[in-house]
């Protein structure tokens, strides 16, 4: 076979679903749409970004396969349209992705289907807002309902940061509709972990467990970013767990979707915080996460093509899919000033030739850019290393190896991806 796939993205996540589709012997060719400067040494990358253009690009060139990286495109309905023109195609339509592109949506959806979530109320009236956290002890969360690269989720620490965040988000509309109606909700502590799921409508086949590390700073301190930094799998969790969430969480969602006439096929990852009364989830996204796939695409055996083509035939249970027995890390090299608006861009980024071509150690691009003959920054995540080994440790101390490497202005990271892990593990 000789199966030729386009992968709707442009950051690390697709940058590492591209490269393991490459290693796929069924596939003979990668789109990738818009791609980046390091997709282009996996396939050709089309400098196209609109849902209208991808269509009219899909009608002209023929592809046996589509994959959607991202939620915008999912939440635009993209896969709905590709379905349209009889193409095959992975990532859920715009209704199944509702559960992801409103929250306020989700949070409904698991109170009526009684799956674990934080305490909550839904506003679209300012006025209310403020009343209601005027009564409320500190900390809360707020979150835009709408997307916000990940960035809509504020934990405030009393009234007067209550007061600016809802400002921001319904006043300021920092995140334009998106913030137009604020969930807030109670504040969970706990540990907390990245789910996922490939799902065919019916059936699903859980992912070994990851760890994002959301927060900016070390010690899980500062504001919330998109990620800066995944470990999979997760050391010490019971398989209990990971059933329930698939019992209790995964399968009763795509069957009550099946019920409202929207089946769902694609990858489902609900974030879950692991608290000292038990397991809540924190959200449910409709893709690979990103830096998760970043780590996913190192561990996975199988042939993600032939992984998707079941998914989409309604056949998951026919392929058996298979995980390599060590561990991943991926750490992202962010931009100073992110997640604030206030960062560099067209900063010149050095040292990449210098991480030796090897195994275990890659880089996954996400905002990196060739200006004549030097490649600079161009947004916030800037580039991550990625790494396996056979224990977490040596995962974890090759990607820190790396990134010595590397050096830009203002480069920032932190220092601490898997520490925690490593610590249960006993093995710093
Ligand atoms: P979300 O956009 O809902 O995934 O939230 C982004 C991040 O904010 C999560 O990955 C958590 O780190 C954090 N978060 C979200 N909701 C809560 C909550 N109720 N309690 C504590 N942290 C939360
Ligand atoms: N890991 C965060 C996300 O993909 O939403």
């Amino acid at each position: 076979m000789s199966m030729k796939v386009l992968v709707v993205g442009r950051y690390g996540g697709e940058h590492a679903l591209a490269w393991k589709l490459h290693q796929s012997a069924k596939v003979s060719k990668i789109y990738i749409a818009p791609g980046n400067a390091g997709t282009v040494t996996i396939g050709e990358n089309i400098p196209i970004t609109s849902a209208e253009d991808i269509i009219s690009w899909l009608k002209i060139n023929k592809v046996d396969l589509v994959l959607i990286g991202s939620a915008s495109y999912l939440a635009d309905g993209l896969a709905d349209k590709i379905q349209q023109l009889k193409l095959p195609v992975f990532g859920p339509t715009k209704a199944a992705a509702q559960i992801e592109w409103s929250k306020s949506f989700a949070k409904k959806f698991m109170r009526e289907e009684g799956i674990p979530t934080a305490a909550f109320e839904i506003f679209s009236d300012i006025g209310q807002a403020r009343q209601y956290v005027k009564n409320k002890r500190f900390p809360l969360v707020i979150k835009a309902d709408g997307l916000a690269f990940g960035l809509g989720t504020v934990i405030v620490k009393n009234l007067e940061e209550a007061e600016l965040a809802l400002y921001d988000l319904m006043v300021k509309k920092i995140f334009g509709r998106a913030g137009e109606i604020v969930i807030i909700e109670e504040f969970l502590e706990g540990e907390e972990i990245s789910v996922h799921a490939f799902c065919d409508g019916e059936n699903a086949e859980l992912f070994p467990a990851s760890q994002d590390h959301k927060r900016l700073l070390d010690g899980d301190k500062g504001p919330n970013t998109g990620g800066l930094g995944v470990i999979a799998p997760v050391p010490g969790l019971s398989d209990k767990l990971l059933t329930e969430i698939r019992g209790q969480v995964i399968l009763p969602i795509m069957k009550e979707l099946k019920k409202l006439g929207k089946p769902f096929l694609g990858v489902m990852y609900p974030g879950i915080m692991i608290t000292k009364n038990g397991w809540r989830v924190l959200e449910v996204n409709v893709r690979f996460g990103d830096p998760e796939a970043q780590c996913y695409m190192r561990l996975l055996k199988t042939d993600l093509y032939e992984i998707i083509v079941a998914c989409i035939g309604g056949k998951l249970d026919k392929v058996k899919i298979e995980w390599e027995s060590g561990s991943a890390c991926c750490v992202v090299l962010a931009a100073a000033g992110y997640p604030s608006e206030n960062y560099k861009i067209g900063v010149p980024v050095f040292g990449l030739e210098r991480l030796t071509k090897n195994n275990h150690t890659l880089l996954f691009y996400s905002n990196i850019k060739r200006n004549n003959n030097q490649l600079v920054t161009s947004g916030p995540r800037v580039i991550s290393v990625s790494s396996t080994g056979l224990t977490l440790k040596e995962a974890v101390s090759r990607a820190y190896q790396g990134i010595d490497k590397i050096h830009f202005d203002g480069m920032y990271y932190r220092k601490d991806i898997g520490e925690k892990a490593l610590l249960r593990l006993k093995q710093i």
